[in-house]
């Protein structure tokens, strides 16, 4: 066999990002997605209940490590491209379980590179010319800036900090040389921190969200200060589905929401949506329930994207402000108290044990 067909092979589908991805993919372009996905604590297959039944999406349950079961999918279902999101996403776990990072973000991605190239060599004509294999990841690959540096463009060195980051940047050298060395079509994409629904709550967002809903402590690393970029997910999927259509092979796009906030902002931000949508005489005022606790060990101060280039190459733009994306998150997180439930699970309540328990309040 050397055709492919229309489906489209994603990794990670039944995580934050994947997820949104996959439902809006259904919705707006409709050819089928199959999901290889491990479904590790971070993978929620109720995020996808709305088209488990659909005829055009599809879960392999499976791991970007095992090079056999990478094999097989890519064989039996014979994909146009492969959008590869799976990975270890969160910073503290890094800090705490460094081996779990490079064995799936440096490793898997290495197997998936491999058997998407051994895959890609056995096509012909335009399934070979037209395959894509689209990695995804972060702008915490560049490091950290100080408040009056230039934001990161395409071109701005490597400089990871944490073992999250470190793992993702060795992802994207690899994917780099996979296009380089094999000429495997490769497009990466390096995007801010996302927000939206379907976020599992050990990112900041949706814990400050649920703990202000439920009138307990607010943790904020350090003095507050430190500066993230937020994207809107919904804007972080059409950018991946443009760079997949009309990128340059080999290119690396970075993709921000231009919302540079700093954390201290973002949380008493959500403290008065939480107020004004769900007022609580018993809590009072949530921003009360902010408590300053020990910083992360090796904290970047500050990430900002120069999205320049994906906005003059491609004309992608983002288009939610962060204030209206904010209070979409906050009231989407308000109205699936089943999700949430099911979500804060053992492990969860473990996590949220560990890496709270012995930080002191400052
Ligand atoms: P997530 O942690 O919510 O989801 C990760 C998904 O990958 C889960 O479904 C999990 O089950 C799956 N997975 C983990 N290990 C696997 C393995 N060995 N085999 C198969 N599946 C496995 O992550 P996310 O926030 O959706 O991030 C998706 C991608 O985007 C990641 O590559 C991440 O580095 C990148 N990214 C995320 C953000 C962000 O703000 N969330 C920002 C920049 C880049
Ligand atoms: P996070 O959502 O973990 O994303 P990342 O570390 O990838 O940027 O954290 C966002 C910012 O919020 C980061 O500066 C760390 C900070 N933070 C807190 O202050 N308190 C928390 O409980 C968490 C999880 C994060």
């Amino acid at each position: 066999m050397t055709a492919t067909n229309d489906t489209i092979l994603v990794t990670g589908g039944a995580g934050f990002i994947g997820s949104n991805f996959v439902l809006r993919w259904i919705e707006k372009v409709g050819t089928p997605v199959v999901n290889l996905d491990l479904l590790t604590y971070a993978g929620n297959p109720a995020n996808l209940a709305s088209v488990e039944d659909n005829s055009r999406y599809q879960l392999v349950r499976a791991d970007i490590c095992d090079a056999d079961a990478v094999a097989e999918a890519l064989a039996k279902h014979r994909p146009r491209a492969v959008v590869h999101f799976a990975a270890e996403s969160h910073v503290d776990r890094s800090i705490i379980d460094p081996g779990a990072f490079i064995r799936t973000n440096v490793q898997g991605t290495y197997t998936m590179l491999e058997q998407a190239r051994r895959y890609w060599s056995g096509l012909d004509g335009t399934a070979k010319e037209k395959f894509r294999f689209l990695h995804v990841s972060t702008d915490e690959v560049y490091g950290t800036l100080g408040p009056d540096d230039p934001a990161f463009s395409e071109t701005t060195p490597y400089a990871p900090n944490s073992p999250y980051a470190a793992s993702k940047a060795g992802s994207d050298h690899l994917a780099r040389a996979y296009f380089h060395t094999f000429k495997l079509p490769v497009l990466t994409t390096n995007c801010s921190n996302n927000y939206g629904p379907f976020q599992f709550p050990e990112k900041l967002i949706p814990l400050v969200i649920l703990n202000a809903l439920e009138g307990k402590p607010l943790p904020v690393y350090g003095d507050g200060q430190n500066v993230r970029d937020w994207l809107f997910v919904d804007d972080h999927c059409s950018a991946i589905r443009t760079v997949l259509e009309r990128g340059e092979l080999g290119e690396t796009y970075n993709v921000g929401g231009n919302s540079e906030r700093n954390n201290l902002h973002v949380v008493n931000t959500i403290c008065d949506l939480v107020d004004e949508i769900r007022p609580d005489a018993k809590i009072g005022t949530r921003r009360q329930l902010i408590k300053f606790v020990t910083d992360r060990p090796g904290h970047d101060r500050r990430y900002a994207i120069d999205a320049r280039k994906i906005a003059r190459d491609l004309g992608w733009q983002p288009s939610v402000k962060f204030e209206q994306g904010l209070r979409e998150t906050v009231e989407w997180y308000l109205n699936h108290s089943e999700w949430v439930e099911n979500v804060r699970s053992g492990s969860y309540l473990n996590w949220i044990k560990q890496n709270y328990e012995e930080r002191i309040a400052q």
